[in-house]
C-alpha cells in the first residue's frame, strides 16, 4: 500500500528522553499521529555507536528506555513502526551506494558535524563511521522514501544532505527512484538547558527527563537560571535568555499569559519563583499523563523488545525494495 505521506524520525539510544527531544520532535510526531500517514521511528542505535563504541552497555541500556518513552510520551506502537537502525542491513547497503556521491569536503562541511567533533575532542582524529554517519541518515530517510522528517534544526544539514542525495541519484538513474524529503520544523527551535547553556542534554547534566518524578522536576526548576541582573522582585528582569521563560514559551499552551507574565517581569514586580511556580505547574501538567501511560519497568522491556521486534520485520521489508529497486535503476550487477 502506498501512502501520500511517509514520516520517518529517529532518536540515538544514549540515555533517556527529555523535554529537548520532546519540544524538537515529539511534539511533531503526536500532531503526524493524527493524519493518515504511514509512521517510521527508529532507535538510532548505529548511529549512536559512531561515538560510543567504547560504552555499548549505555547504548544497549537506552535501547528499550527509549522505546518506553514513547509509549509514555503518548507515541502509539499501533500506529508507528517503532524499529532498531542496526537490524536493518540493507540501510547500510544502500549507505554503502550513497557514499559514491557524497565527497569527504560535502561532509566536512556539515555544522552539526564539526560541533560535535569539537565537543568530542576528534579534531584530530575522526573516527571514519563518526563522519560518515550523515550518509547513514540520508540512507535512514531515503530507504523509507520519507516525505516528512520532524526534527529539531540541528538536523536540518542531515535532511539537506539526504534531498541532495536523492536528487542526485534520481538524475543518474532518470527517474524519481528516491523521493526528496520535506522538513517538518516544530516551531520551538531549541529548548536550552536549565544551566542556560544553548542545549539540553543528558551528557551536559542540564536536562528535565521525561521520566523525571515531580520532586527532581521541582529541584530542577528551581534551578533554572535567570536573569542574574534580577536581584529584588521589583527589579525590571530579562526575558531574553531566561530559561523559565524559553521553557514556558515552548510547553504552556496559554501564550496570552506567558505574554502576560513577561511584560510583567520586564517592568518589574514579578519574582522568579512566582515564575518558577508558574513553569513548575505547567510541566507537571505535561509530565504528570505520561507517568501514568508509562509501563512497569520490570515488565515494560520485554514489551518493548518485542515491538521493536516486531517493527524491525516491517522495516526491513520496505528497504530491501527501495534498495532493490536503487541498485535496479543504477544498472547495479545482481549475481
Ligand atoms: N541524528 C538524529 C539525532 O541525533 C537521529 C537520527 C538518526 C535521525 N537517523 C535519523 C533523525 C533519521 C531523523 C531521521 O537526533
Amino acid at each position: 500500500m502506498s501512502h501520500a505521506i511517509t514520516m520517518l524520525t529517529g532518536d540515538r539510544p544514549t540515555g533517556p528522553l527529555h523535554l529537548g527531544h520532546y519540544a524538537g520532535s515529539l511534539i511533531e510526531r503526536l500532531r503526524m499521529q493524527e493524519r493518515e500517514a504511514r509512521r517510521f521511528i527508529m532507535i538510532a542505535d548505529a548511529q549512536a555507536y559512531t561515538d560510543n563504541i567504547g560504552d555499548t552497555s549505555k547504548v544497549a541500556e537506552a535501547i528499550p528506555a527509549v522505546v518506553a518513552d514513547y509509549i509514555a510520551a503518548g507515541i502509539d506502537p499501533a500506529r508507528n513502526t517503532i524499529f532498531l537502525q542496526s537490524a536493518v542491513p540493507e540501510l547500510v547497503e544502500l549507505m554503502q551506494i550513497f557514499m559514491n556521491v557524497t565527497t569527504l569536503a560535502r561532509l566536512e562541511r556539515n555544522p552539526t558535524v564539526r560541533d560535535e567533533i569539537k565537543q568530542r575532542g576528534f579534531e584530530k582524529s575522526i573516527p571514519s563511521g563518526f563522519a560518515c554517519y550523515p550518509i547513514a541518515q540520508a540512507a535512514d530517510i531515503l530507504g523509507f522514501r520519507a516525505t516528512h522528517v520532524p526534527v529539531g534544526t540541528d538536523q536540518l544539514p542531515m535532511i539537506e544532505l539526504a534531498s541532495e542525495t536523492a536528487a542526485r541519484i534520481n538524475r543518474m538513474a532518470g527517474r524519481d527512484v528516491l523521493t526528496v524529503p520535506e522538513v517538518v520544523l516544530t516551531t520551538t527551535g531549541k529548548l536550552p538547558g536549565i544551566d542556560g547553556r544553548a542545549k539540553a542534554s543528558k551528557s551536559l547534566n542540564n536536562a528535565i527527563f521525561l521520566s523525571d518524578e515531580v520532586a527532581e522536576v521541582k529541584q530542577k526548576v528551581m534551578m533554572m537560571f535567570t536573569d542574574p541582573g534580577h536581584i529584588k522582585v521589583s527589579d525590571p528582569g530579562k526575558v531574553e535568555g531566561n530559561v523559565v521563560f524559553s521553557y514556558l514559551d515552548a510547553f504552556d499552551p496559554d501564550k496570552e499569559k506567558v505574554e502576560g507574565l513577561k511584560d510583567r517581569y520586564r517592568n518589574g514586580g514579578l519574582g522568579d519563583v512566582t515564575i518558577k511556580k508558574e513553569l513548575i505547574a505547567v510541566l507537571e501538567r505535561l509530565l504528570q499523563p505520561m507517568r501514568e501511560r508509562r509501563l512497569d519497568p520490570a515488565a515494560g522491556k520485554d514489551v518493548c523488545l518485542d515491538i521493536l521486534r516486531q517493527g524491525t520485520l516491517e522495516a526491513r521489508e520496505v528497504v530491501s525494495e527501495v534498495l532493490a529497486d536503487v541498485r535496479r535503476a543504477l544498472g547495479m550487477f545482481t549475481l
